[in-house]
């Protein structure tokens, strides 16, 4: 019997689904998978599949592209008759992106209770879309996973009785550890040895989606490429705008590459000297790596990451993106510690606490 519908649909969500659907499985919880299709290249997607031994999807959406309000409605419209012939007792849902909403708003309105995992993470950032799909989807959740402390305080100003909420760490962390022994060297990657380098990735709209702030960043980036060599696996939506803004000419020396799999780029960033990005769960993987991270964002959720971790927000100015990169290449960068809980048992608590739950949770089914 299905007890838990799983939910994936892009790449950030592989490497938190893939320990929850083992530990699921250990634990004895009878569980489906299924992929919205919102990534759904073999690059962004297929390849995190085969690299994380996650089990192939039970139903797949297709939705691929479109804008927010497409994507979102075309996955709410397909998820509805799966939910409704799985008849799960739970919909379990993990991180921000827009699948993540979408499911978790069709279970909450057809009386299935939801489970988040990665709740009350933060930005303030009301610009940023994946905020606006933490807070709804936290706001209609039933059972709600925290990586970080600061996430319960976020949620219980938001009004979220703090009964649901649970402190068990951080899944993709589980991932990360579990796979660091298979990670593919940089060399192999990279095609070359390269004794010191950088790694860098942008695809947040905030960054790529404004010709003069994207001209600005990949100025500074080639400035530092001069003194250490940039590598930058490309994000679909980078490389289109890129394209479209005609600043191809602006890559010139840099290591670039496709999206990499999940192994490719764990190696990528456990041997570099720094990382730079603005991706989210980068600033967590390098944490727990205690590589250097500079975040070209102004804000982030996940601040023990830089009240703990190796985590410095720079945003996306050229002159404190160099003035940050001098402190690195001068100091070594922040040391950090590993933070509490991210000690891959994340997701084995998180099905415990689910086998525990489960049992009390009333049908409160709606027409
Ligand atoms: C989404 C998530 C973001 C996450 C990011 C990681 C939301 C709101 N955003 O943003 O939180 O950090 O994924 O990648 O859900 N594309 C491809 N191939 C694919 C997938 C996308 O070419 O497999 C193209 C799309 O056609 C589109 C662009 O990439 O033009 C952006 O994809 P989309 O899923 O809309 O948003 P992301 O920017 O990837």
């Amino acid at each position: 019997m299905t007890q838990v519908l799983c939910v994936a649909g892009a790449r950030p969500n592989f490497m938190k689904i893939a320990p929850v659907m083992a530990a699921l499985a250990e634990t004895g919880i009878g569980a489906q998978l299924l992929h919205t299709g919102q990534h759904y290249d073999a690059a962004m997607s297929d390849s995190f599949f085969a690299d994380l031994g996650i089990p192939p999807p039970d139903h797949h959406l297709e939705v691929g592209s479109g804008s927010h309000a497409v994507q979102t409605a075309e996955v709410m419209k397909r998820f509805e008759p799966v939910l409704e012939s799985v008849q799960p007792r739970a919909v379990l849902v993990v991180g921000d992106v827009n699948s993540t909403l979408a499911c978790a708003l069709v279970a909450a309105k057809r009386g299935v209770c939801v489970i988040h995992v990665e709740a009350g993470l933060r930005s303030y950032d009301r610009s940023m879309p994946e905020e606006i799909n933490r807070v709804l989807t936290d706001q209609i959740s039933d059972l709600l996973f925290t990586t970080e402390k600061s996430a319960l305080a976020n949620l219980v100003r938001e009004g979220v009785d703090p009964a649901r909420v649970e402190f068990v760490g951080n899944v993709m962390i589980d991932t990360l550890y579990r796979n660091l022994a298979r990670a593919v060297p940089a060399a192999q990657t990279l095609g070359a040895v390269l004794p010191q380098y950088a790694v860098l990735t942008l695809h947040r709209p905030s960054n790529v989606d404004d010709p003069d702030t994207l001209a600005a960043l990949l100025d500074v980036v080639g400035e530092i490429n001069r003194s250490l060599p940039v590598v930058l696996p490309l994000h679909p939506r980078t490389r289109a705008n890129i394209e479209k803004f005609g600043f191809t000419a602006r890559l010139a020396g840099l290591h670039l590459l496709p999206p990499v799999g999940y192994l490719e780029m764990l190696g990528l960033m456990r041997d570099a000297r720094l990382v730079l990005t603005d991706s989210g769960g980068i600033q967590e993987e390098t944490t727990a790596l205690g590589v250097p991270c500079l975040t070209l964002r102004e804000n982030t959720e996940r601040p023990v990451t830089l009240t703990e971790g190796t985590n410095t927000l720079v945003g996306p100015d050229p002159a404190a993106i160099r003035a940050a990169f001098a402190e690195v290449m001068a100091g070594g960068g922040k040391a950090g510690r590993i933070p509490e809980f991210w000690d891959g048992r994340a997701a084995m608590r998180i099905a415990h606490a689910i086998k525990g739950w489960l049992p009390a949770q009333k049908g409160r089914r709606v027409a």
